[in-house]
């Protein structure tokens, strides 16, 4: 038997080419390891109603951990249209199956570096400033963040209601300030809730210094909206500036969600470890992703205290789907990012090298970078140096 069980989830659209590109590089590294064929994703909710089979979760639960690619979400009325005739009109519910997923299996904490590999021509430059950092030269701004963004609760906790039932609007109406939707009639008004624990709030934040201390990192920065959010996002300062209390050697500062976004085009080298409650962090990632070249760049990983699902940061892109055309590297360093979890050092090391290689050299590269290679011949160089 292999060492590792691996739930395998393509998923949909490009999540197929970049797993396969994945293949192709965990097999020349020789990774140990049985692949777990796993149904998730878009079509499995138009053919039998639900993106995240029974089937699927007794799999991953006889697996080391998964490797997925990504999914197709698309709003509740339109996914109903595309569902089987034989399944219209029977009440079914549309949710992301990776939500449900992060839900179903703990998986509190979700990673998510953003690293400027020198020589990538899309990295942040700061050539727009007045004066650039370090010259504004390509690859001058080293930039090497990993955000830690709460993974189960917040506004993604799929708590949520149209239209209002008369329980909740009365309970809401114990608030003075519901006074602007009382006469706006139930069947008017939506509510989406975030809500926050301090157990959720406490173990990211732990989370996130506990990794800055390990690897030396020397800031970690909260980002809310306190101001506005008093309650959720009061809860989750006071549990940061608890937490921080026990490494006086990090400068801890706090952000807020829109402040962030101005500073951290300014000055992304400044910052190295952030940490967010689910949305927020949504948000801020794929704006870091930005900064070192785009979703193409940016790893990720859903970790619970035994189990793993790791996933690049990018969606399904459906109109590159099967063409082999997007970049691999966000897959392959979320390859590294796996290995890295179950302690096969070296390998993540290895891996880590040849994609930086592969991007320094940039001779083959996608056509994101410039280049015409694919998805596919991408993997091959990357396997070539890794292997
Ligand atoms: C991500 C994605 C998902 C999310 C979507 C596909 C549900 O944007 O992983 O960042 O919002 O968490
Ligand atoms: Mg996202």
């Amino acid at each position: 038997m292999a060492k590792y069980q691996i739930a395998w989830m393509p998923g949909d659209g490009i999540g197929n080419d970049v797993m396969e590109a994945a293949k192709i590089v965990l097999d020349s590294m020789k990774f140990d390891a049985t692949y777990v064929p796993c149904d998730i994703g878009w079509d499995l909710w138009c053919k039998e109603g639900n993106a995240l089979p029974e089937r699927t979760i007794k799999a991953l639960e006889g697996t080391t951990c998964g490797l997925f690619g990504a999914i197709t979400s698309k709003p509740q009325d339109e996914a109903r249209e595309e569902l089987i005739p034989e399944l219209r009109g029977k009440g079914l519910v549309y949710f992301s199956p990776i939500v449900k997923l992060r839900q179903m299996f703990n998986l509190h904490t979700n990673m998510r570096p953003c690293k400027s590999y020198p020589g990538n021509p899309l990295s942040y430059r700061g050539t727009h400033l007045a004066n650039p950092p370090v010259g504004g030269k390509v690859s001058d701004v080293a930039i090497d963040q990993v955000i830690f963004r709460e993974n189960t609760e917040g506004m993604y906790g799929g708590v949520e209601f149209f239209p209002l039932p008369e329980a909740v609007y009365t309970a809401l109406c114990a608030n003075p300030k519901m006074k602007p939707w009382k006469d706006k009639g139930l069947e008017n008004v939506a509510l989406s809730t975030r809500i926050m624990s301090k157990q959720g709030c406490v173990s990211i934040c732990r989370n996130a210094f506990a990794f800055a201390a390990k690897t030396g990192r020397e800031r970690v920065t909260l980002i809310e909206k306190p101001n506005v959010l008093r309650e959720t996002g009061g809860l989750m300062t006071r549990c940061f500036r608890e937490v921080a209390k026990s490494y006086p050697a990090i400068r801890a500062d706090e952000a807020n969600i829109d402040a962030i976004c101005m500073w951290m085009f300014k000055n992304p080298q400044d910052y190295s470890v952030l940490v967010a409650e689910n949305m927020f962090g949504d948000i801020v990632s794929d704006l870091c992703a930005g900064l070192v070249g785009g979703l193409g760049f940016a790893p990720s990983a859903n970790l619970g205290d035994n189990y793993a699902v790791f996933e690049p940061t990018h969606g399904s892109a459906p109109k590159y789907a099967g063409q082999y055309k997007v970049n691999p590297h966000a897959m392959l360093l979320t390859v590294k990012m796996m290995f890295d979890w179950l302690g096969e050092t070296d390998k993540a090391t290895r891996l880590e090298a040849a994609v930086a290689r592969v991007i320094r050299e940039g001779t083959v590269k996608t056509y994101d970078m410039g280049g015409k290679a694919s998805t596919l011949d991408v993997a091959k160089e990357v396997a070539r140096y890794a292997g």
